[in-house]
């Protein structure tokens, strides 16, 4: 497939996608499975009897007495700890992932990640104590951070512009392939006894490996490679990425983003001006929202969640399992939309369809499902049906969104540090909503799902009128073709803060 893209100048660039292309973009996502792996674990694994005993066992002895409080069977800090950890580990992490993405370049970033995933895996998998069982999280977070902030940004780096929404997406696709691989897995191990569990963290190690030998194979992204001054090398790279020999004119654009990026010694520094603001406000905002539509206390806890209305055991992995399919699928709506219809209109129809589902979610616990007993078969089904229509709305929009757009809006001279900010609010809210969710169902009840429709409604105000539109855009003019024709945010690029932006 060959296909011509404008230059910001308006010169076409030509590119063919070849297998070597398409190769360099699927090894790269295998990083998103390694953190969708590690979300859809998280869940099964804190549910399994026996790693109940082993590590938690106050926590497994109320569960045996679950007629106590439906809302609160699992509320316990140590346990939301073992699920939270790897965020904050992995929030650290994806500074230092910033810096060697700048010093070492995107692709080491990558096999760094790949390695230090591996190792929790081995950790956690033989952890004979829980301080072993948290340090393995830890280093499972450190790889995520590591990988996060890494992958994504490699992917629009390397992706023709035409196709840079689908290309991105590629990771959360991933990461949504490594959540319903996680399920599958929770589901199969939960019956070998007394060490599913072990079975389940240590296969984390399998994509982390793909990973590494994927890491081995990729090139370096031709701007990376520039901006350190290695321009052979770099127009090497392109001409590989691009599968054609003529890339003068979009060697020539990134040769002048990596010149004004050179001049650029404190990037942070730079980050903190007024004229980077509004990619900057965009991309923590973007992931902040992501975590407050209440994603991941449906990931995390659908297990435990499904269990709550009163499906048991493998009944409730199971249910994980179809939200998984759900999951996958839906991104895949997703890859063929984002360069067509656009951003913003993903995000706003998600919103409408989330918040219909999170109310509805609500509305039927709070009237129906009392403290103790359980909600009736028709019911439970009702809510299995709205929680994959929240997840599907969820999975074609803020999902992908939260990964692409701070990965797009960055000029290259604040970019790997503009995105791990981006990166580290996402590991935040993570972090708070994972060890909040418990207590919260315990403290809130049916209410959570309202306080998470809020949220979706205050999400969808923002992207009407603060979300530029982003799709056709070549990742080095955004600062002209967008931030500086949006109504709100060219406030902020005025003559001479432009001027200074330039020279800082
Ligand atoms: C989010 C995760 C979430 C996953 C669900 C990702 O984009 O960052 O927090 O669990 O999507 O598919």
């Amino acid at each position: 497939m060959t296909s011509v893209e404008p230059s910001s100048s308006g010169q076409p660039f030509g590119s063919k996608v070849t297998v070597y292309v398409v190769a360099c973009w699927i090894f790269a996502a295998f990083g998103g499975l390694m953190f969708g792996y590690d979300i859809g674990i998280s869940g099964g694994v804190t549910s399994m009897d026996d790693f109940l005993k082993k590590f938690f066992p106050a926590i497994y002895e109320r569960k045996l007495h679950a007629k106590e409080n439906n809302y609160c069977k699992y509320d316990d800090q140590m346990l939301q700890l073992f699920t939270s950890s790897l965020y904050l580990a992995a929030l650290v992490a994806s500074f230092g992932a910033s810096k060697a993405c700048n010093v070492l370049g995107r692709k080491p970033t990558i096999s760094l990640a790949s390695v230090l995933f591996t190792l929790g895996a081995v950790v956690s998998g033989t952890a004979p104590n829980k301080v072993l069982l948290i340090i393995g999280r830890i280093l499972f977070g450190i790889g995520v951070g590591f990988g996060n902030e890494s992958v994504p940004l490699f992917l629009s780096e390397v992706a023709p512009m035409q196709h840079r929404g689908a290309v991105n997406i590629l990771f959360q696709l991933f990461v949504t392939i490594g959540i319903l691989i996680a399920n599958l897995v929770n589901y199969a191990v939960s019956s070998i006894h007394p060490n599913g569990w072990r079975i389940a963290l240590g296969l984390a190690g399998v994509p982390a490996i793909f990973l590494f030998m994927g890491s081995l194979i990729i090139t370096e992204t031709p701007s990376s490679l520039i901006e350190r001054g290695k321009e052979i090398e770099g127009k090497e790279a392109l001409k590989k990425i691009r599968g054609v020999d003529d890339v003068e004119s979009e060697l020539e654009q990134i040769k002048l983003a990596c010149e004004i990026s050179r001049q650029v010694k404190h990037p942070y520094k730079k980050l903190f001006k007024r004229a980077s603001m509004p990619p900057l406000i965009i991309g923590i905002s973007i992931q902040v929202f992501q975590q407050f539509t209440g994603i991941n206390a449906i990931m995390f806890y659908a297990p435990v969640l499904f269990q709550t209305v009163g499906f048991k055991g493998n009944g409730s992995l199971l249910s994980a399992v179809i939200t998984g399919v759900v999951n996958v699928l839906s991104t895949l709506v997703s890859i063929v939309a984002v360069d067509r219809v656009g951003r913003r209109k993903l995000l706003l129809q998600a919103c409408v369809q989330m918040f219909i589902s999170m109310v509805a979610i609500g509305s039927i616990l709070l009237i129906h499902l009392k403290p103790t007993g359980s909600l009736d078969k028709g019911l439970a089904a009702v809510v299995v049906v709205l929680v994959c229509m929240f997840v599907m709305s969820f999975a074609w929009s803020w999902g992908p969104m939260g990964w692409l757009i701070p990965s797009e809006t960055f000029p290259l001279e604040t970019r790997t540090a503009g995105f791990a900010f981006a990166v580290s609010a996402n590991m935040f809210f993570t972090f708070v909503i994972a060890q909040a969710f418990l207590s919260m169902l315990c403290n809130m009840r049916a209410y959570i799902f309202f306080f998470f429709a809020l949220w979706i409604l205050i999400m969808g105000l923002f992207v009407v009128f603060l979300l530029p539109e982003t799709k056709g855009v070549p990742i080095d003019s955004m600062t002209e073709r967008v931030w500086k024709k949006h109504p709100v945010w060219r406030k902020f690029m005025g003559k001479e803060v432009v001027k200074n932006y330039e020279m800082t």
